[in-house]
Order: C-alpha cells, then structure tokens, then sequence
C-alpha cells in the first residue's frame, strides 16, 4: 500500500496547517517519484533538501504556534517532532554519504508524517477552534 496524496482526511482545517501540509504532501510525492527513478540521483538529492527545509521550518513553526496558543500538548508535539525529523536527517544524511535512499524508506517516512498530521496535528486544530 503506498501512502496517500493530499485528501481532505489530511486536513485540519486551520489554513496555516493545512498550506503547509499540502505543500509537505507535494513535495514527499516528488520525493518518491525521484526516489523510484533509481538512477536519477541529483533530482533525489534536491528533493531531499527541499523535504529538509519544508520540516525544518515546519515544525517550530507548529511549536510556536502552541506556544502562543498554550497548547496543553505541546511537550509531548515537541517529541514526537525531534523523532521525525531524526528520520527526515537520517535520509539526507544517508544520501550525502553516497547511499542509496529506497523507496520503501522514503514511504515509511511518509506514512509515519501522515500519522502525525493524523493523529497529532488535527487535535491541536481541533483546539484552535474550541479556544
Ligand atoms: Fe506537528
Ligand atoms: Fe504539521
């Protein structure tokens, strides 16, 4: 089973997420479209970096948003964000060191970010919304 594209199960409904989720979901797709071409290293390569930066800037972004909002979650987000962005580095690094970066890996990432938005991202809107 591969992972899905964007579908409305994804989104929070807060705008701000939900850009970046989209925008998050668009790029792992073009992460796996580079990561099945298996001889197509440079366009892996870009699309790791541009994976990195997405999360990278992602995540603190969602940080400082519960911060503001005081989020009762927000320790337990904070881990669960350090862990996938160990995956996220994990990948970069792998490939920086010359290896291959599979498919099945970038996918797992995949799955494991979209429980996230699942699972962690969708309670903190739910939150926004009830105050
Ligand atoms: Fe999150
Ligand atoms: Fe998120």
């Amino acid at each position: 089973m591969t992972s899905p594209r964007w579908t409305s199960d994804l989104a929070t409904g807060n705008p701000d997420i939900d850009r970046d989720h989209q925008e998050l979901v668009e790029i792992i797709d073009q992460l796996k479209a580079a990561a099945s071409g298996g001889d197509q290293k440079a366009r892996l390569s870009n699309s790791l970096d541009r994976f990195r930066s997405h999360v990278l800037d992602h995540f603190p972004s969602e940080e400082r948003e519960m911060e503001a909002k005081a989020y009762p979650g927000l320790a337990k987000h904070r881990v669960a964000h350090a862990a996938l962005a160990d995956q996220v580095l994990e990948l970069v690094q792998k490939d920086n060191a010359g290896e291959t970066v599979l498919f099945s890996e970038v996918e797992h990432l995949a799955q494991a970010l979209y429980r996230h938005i699942l699972l962690d991202d969708k309670p903190f809107a739910l939150y926004l919304v009830k105050g």
